[in-house]
């Protein structure tokens, strides 16, 4: 007697199942992971994607959840585990994991807490899948990338940090809604640590090409009469004003990772401010990561963008690397 399955399909294909090619996971199903996964499932970048974190049935209901949208979803295959296994043949890896960040406090106090956490959890992620893309999100992003890059053993190209990505995008948001445009058309930067001493380069910030430096000379500066200024101390302040009213940051720091994980799926060489390791540029000699505009391909990031800063920009860039660096050195067990 023949089952309902035997009777109603015919089989064609044979042979073993292949492995996926375009898995992404998400190590850590707090607001961030969870905003992540769901940003990168609705825009269709993923065939397979492992959810992981060693909270298991948080990680089991959420799993669950996801699986009930699969009508409403083109990522047939929706899987989680506390064990890595599940993350094998990943080609990118979202790391939101860690001890987030209390109101009030820097990121810059949790770095030790994480650390012990990474390196736990760094080592198994690329055991599983030694050609991944690693994009690390959990704050302090700069350092935990750079701890990230030397717990792995992957090449630098393969290792990156959220930065300024969503810095930027804060920034072109408020800076556009001023202006009455898209987002999308205001071109702004902002590079350097994600976080209190990110470096605005309003020496670039432009419309249709038009620079707005040029337009006004001071801007960007305390003698600013407009006070332009006021729009980067917003981006600064505004992780911290969130996170007074809502508990935590999510949303946009998930649709910025699909955003960059786009880039990377469909080997789009688009430009992102994303934190890469930048010993070597502007003068800086330590091994520090820090966002600058990478060229974000399937390989990684492919290259970064040589830009024309002003001297108190580079100033600004080196400075920020200094205090990076001030962190790193006393880090324990990298
Ligand atoms: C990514 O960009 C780099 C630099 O241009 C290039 O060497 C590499 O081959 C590119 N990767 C892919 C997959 O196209
Ligand atoms: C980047 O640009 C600066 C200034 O124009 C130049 O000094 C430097 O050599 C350039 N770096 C590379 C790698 O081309």
């Amino acid at each position: 007697m023949s089952s309902v399955l035997q009777k109603l399909i015919t089989p064609l294909a044979s042979g073993p199942s292949e492995p996926p090619r375009n898995k992404v996971t998400v190590v850590g199903v707090g607001q961030v992971g969870m905003a992540c996964a769901v940003s990168i499932l609705l825009r269709e970048l993923a065939d397979e994607m492992a959810l992981v974190d060693v909270m298991e049935d948080k990680l089991k209901g959420e799993m669950m959840d996801l699986q009930h949208g699969s009508l409403f979803l083109k990522t047939p295959k929706i899987v989680a585990d506390k064990d890595y296994s599940v993350t094998a043949n990943s080609r990118i890896v979202v790391v939101t994991a860690g001890v987030r960040q209390q109101e009030g406090e820097s990121r810059l106090n949790l770095v030790q807490r994480n650390v012990n956490i990474f390196k736990h959890i760094i080592p198994q992620i690329v055991k599983y899948s030694p050609n991944c893309i690693l994009i690390v999100v959990s704050n302090p992003v700069d350092v935990l990338t750079y701890v990230t890059w030397k717990l792995s053993g992957l090449p630098k190209h393969r290792v990156i940090g959220s930065g300024t990505n969503l810095d930027s995008a804060r920034f072109r948001y408020l800076m556009a809604e001023k202006l009455g445009i898209h987002s999308s058309s205001f071109n702004g930067w902002i590079l350097g640590e994600h976080g209190d001493s990110s470096v605005p380069v309003w020496s670039g910030a432009n419309v249709a090409g038009v620079n707005l430096q040029k337009l006004n000379p001071d801007i960007g500066t305390d003698k600013d009469s407009e006070n332009w200024k006021d729009a980067h101390k917003m981006v600064v302040d505004s992780a911290y004003e969130v996170i007074r009213l809502k508990g935590y940051t999510n949303w946009a720091i998930g649709l910025s990772v699909a955003d960059l994980t786009e880039s990377l799926m469909k080997n789009l060489n688009r430009v992102h401010p994303v934190s890469t390791m930048v010993k070597g540029m502007y003068g800086i000699n330590e091994e520090v990561y820090l966002s600058l505009p990478c060229v974000l391909n399937s390989s990684g990031v492919g290259s970064v963008i040589n830009m024309t800063l002003t001297d108190e920009e580079v100033s600004q860039l080196k400075k920020s690397a200094d205090t990076l660096w001030g962190i790193q050195k006393d880090l324990k067990d990298v």
